[in-house]
């Protein structure tokens, strides 16, 4: 089968992707703005074998913008699930933007939950400004039974230290995209990426990974493996 890997990054010797899980990627085709062929997420879940990864969860956008019904996704995961027999375990769920949308999804309980147990929930808000509601949005997830996770807490530019602590204290879990430690959205989410690492808020990892060419390049990152050898 054609591999769009066709140099070997010297990263892929390093044990860190020795059962790793991605809690967060764009890779089930053609459903958002992430991977759009089917055999470009074949052959990134080959590289992924390769690397070791153990589980991967399709964390594929749900938003206003994006409206996938949870049916859709499903139909879309089993597709993929049923052409795959690689190593790795696939896992479906969702990144939520917190938008109205979510809001009419979580009242009926049409949403996809991330983790094994199935109590949590990975969403986003626009990484310029908090939804209208922020907090009670938030709450509103607690009440109807689930735990946030917020994903990429260190790209939202409107945040700094004290709303990273306001929302630690009220119980939301942060997920780290692995390239914000490389700097490749920027210093302002390495510097926070590094702060939270430091206070061991940082929950589960993804790499938010959106195109075949966007693993190469963390993978050809040394600053990555730096970052994660002294701060992981
Ligand atoms: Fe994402």
């Amino acid at each position: 089968m054609f591999s769009i890997f066709r140099s070997r990054p010297t990263y892929r010797k390093s044990a860190f992707f020795q059962g790793f899980t991605d809690w967060h990627c764009h890779i089930l085709p053609g459903v958002d703005d992430g991977v759009k062929e089917f055999q470009d997420a074949l052959s990134i879940l080959e590289e992924y074998d390769r690397l070791g990864v153990s589980d991967v969860w399709f964390t594929p956008h749900i938003m206003e913008d994006i409206p996938n019904s949870t049916t859709l996704l499903r139909k879309r995961f089993e597709e993929l699930s049923s052409a795959w027999h690689g190593n790795a375990t696939l896992h479906l769920a969702a990144e939520n933007m917190l938008d109205g949308l979510f809001v009419q999804r979580l009242a009926t309980h049409d949403v996809l939950p991330i983790g094994i147990e199935q109590r949590h929930l990975l969403v986003e808000t626009s990484y310029f400004n908090p939804p209208v509601g922020f907090h009670n949005m938030l709450q509103s997830i607690f009440s109807a039974g689930y735990y946030p996770i917020l994903a990429h807490p260190e790209r939202y530019v409107y945040m700094d230290e004290n709303d990273y602590t306001q929302l630690h204290d009220m119980g939301v879990l942060f997920q780290l995209n692995l390239p914000s430690l490389s700097g490749m959205y920027g210093e302002m989410a390495q510097e926070k990426a590094r702060m939270l690492v430091k206070k061991s808020w940082y929950h589960v990892i993804g790499t938010d990974l959106h195109r075949p060419e966007a693993l190469q390049m963390l993978l050809a990152k040394r600053v990555v493996r730096t970052e994660i050898a002294n701060a992981l």
